[in-house]
């Protein structure tokens, strides 16, 4: 089993550094996928005869966002299914993510959420059934033909693996001056993993299926790599902290992080190439990444935020995702250490930029018969 199975997954609880408090921009994306998401449903719902409707969300990771499309998806068929005078649906829905994800913390947040749930709904709520699927998506999850509806959010731009050999010693990730065949293999690699994702869920799907994916990924046009940057400031600061003999040089040596994010025709040409899918959508949406904030600031509120609160937002996003896997590998009396420094780098970059963009890909597939 790769190391990336065992100890990726994002901060557990609801602390200060924890995914659940620092996830806003993915709860962002999903509301922008949300109509696609409705698109997909009405049309399985107008050409499918449905009792029980089952749904499966891959990366779901934990915190408010984990029930998010479950919430999305009860709304959706339940309007679907009084405008098409059909009865109500039975929902049965898998939660999937890595092993070391946080499900405890989704399955305490259940008796809450089906109880608010019963209370929105009253008797028109078909029983729901949620269930837990722990396991890597690049790896079969389901048997054949048993799901109506799939979803990602955020999750597919981490690949199975970084690639191999790749002798960057010091840096960490992509940068303006990595040599191409560094960015032949990154893209080699989300090649061969977003052809096997497609290949095995195309095998889940019932004939005619839905899949919508959002990843980080941009249009070919856009110049600016700002997460790209925030991903490779990583290096920067794990080298001082080589210089500084707070690391060890061997440790950084043989680290990479297993993310890209792709451009709207790379992943285009994954689909084509794959083949089990005609392509419904695929469109790309950028946002602030530095309005990670609560939603009660509103636009102009966060346009008077200053740099140091922007900053703390974006480490913080940052930290969330990547602390467990920088732990592991540089160990955890350094990661104070480091996420002051990356504030501090942040600061400067958000200084040079008007927004901090955080370029999304949103994907509606439909399986082909
Ligand atoms: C940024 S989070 C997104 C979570 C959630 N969908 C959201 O929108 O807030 C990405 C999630 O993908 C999960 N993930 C990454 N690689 C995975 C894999 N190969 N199989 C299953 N989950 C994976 C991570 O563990 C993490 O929880």
């Amino acid at each position: 089993m790769d190391t990336q199975q065992v100890v990726l997954h994002m901060n557990h609880g609801t602390g200060d550094n924890s995914y659940a408090n620092n996830s806003i921009i993915q709860k962002k994306v999903m509301r922008e996928a949300k109509g696609i998401v409705e698109e997909s449903i009405k049309r399985l719902y107008t050409i499918i005869p449905i009792h029980c409707f089952k749904v499966a969300d891959l990366g779901c990771s934990s915190g408010p966002n984990a029930l998010q499309l479950v919430s999305n998806v009860i709304d959706i068929v339940d309007n679907t299914t009084s405008n098409l005078n059909l009865k109500p649906s039975v929902f049965q829905f898998f939660l999937n993510d890595l092993f070391g994800n946080d499900f405890n913390s989704i399955f305490k947040s259940l008796p809450q959420f089906l109880e608010s749930l019963e209370e929105k709904k009253g008797h028109k709520f078909g029983p729901c059934f949620i269930n837990a699927t722990p396991g890597t998506f690049y790896r079969r999850l389901f048997p054949n033909d048993s799901l109506h509806f799939l979803h990602s959010s955020l999750s597919l731009h981490w690949l199975s693996q970084a690639p191999k050999e790749l002798g960057n010693e010091e840096n960490v990730h992509l940068t303006s001056t990595t040599p191409p065949a560094m960015h032949e293999a990154y893209l080699e690699q989300f090649r061969k993993d977003f052809k096997l994702f497609l290949k095995l869920r195309s095998q889940e799907l019932v004939a005619k299926g839905g899949m919508v994916l959002t990843l980080i990924g941009m249009d070919k046009s856009q110049k600016t790599h700002d997460i790209r940057t925030a991903w490779s400031l990583i290096g920067t600061i794990l080298n001082d902290m080589v210089l500084e003999n707070l690391i060890e040089a061997i440790k950084l040596e043989c680290f990479d992080l297993p993310l890209y994010d792709p451009t709207i025709e790379e992943a285009k040409e994954v689909i084509e190439d794959e083949g089990s899918f005609t392509l419904q959508r695929l469109e790309s949406v950028t946002l602030d990444w530095s309005t990670n904030i609560k939603e009660v600031v509103d636009d102009d509120n966060n346009n008077k935020l200053d740099l140091n609160t922007k900053a703390e937002f974006t480490t913080k996003f940052i930290r969330a995702a990547l602390e467990p896997l920088l732990k592991a590998k540089f160990g955890e009396e350094i990661m104070d250490e480091l996420f002051v420094r990356y504030k501090n780098k942040i600061v400067q970059l958000i200084m040079g930029v008007k927004i901090l963009e955080f370029p999304t890909l949103i994907i509606s597939l439909i399986k082909k018969v």
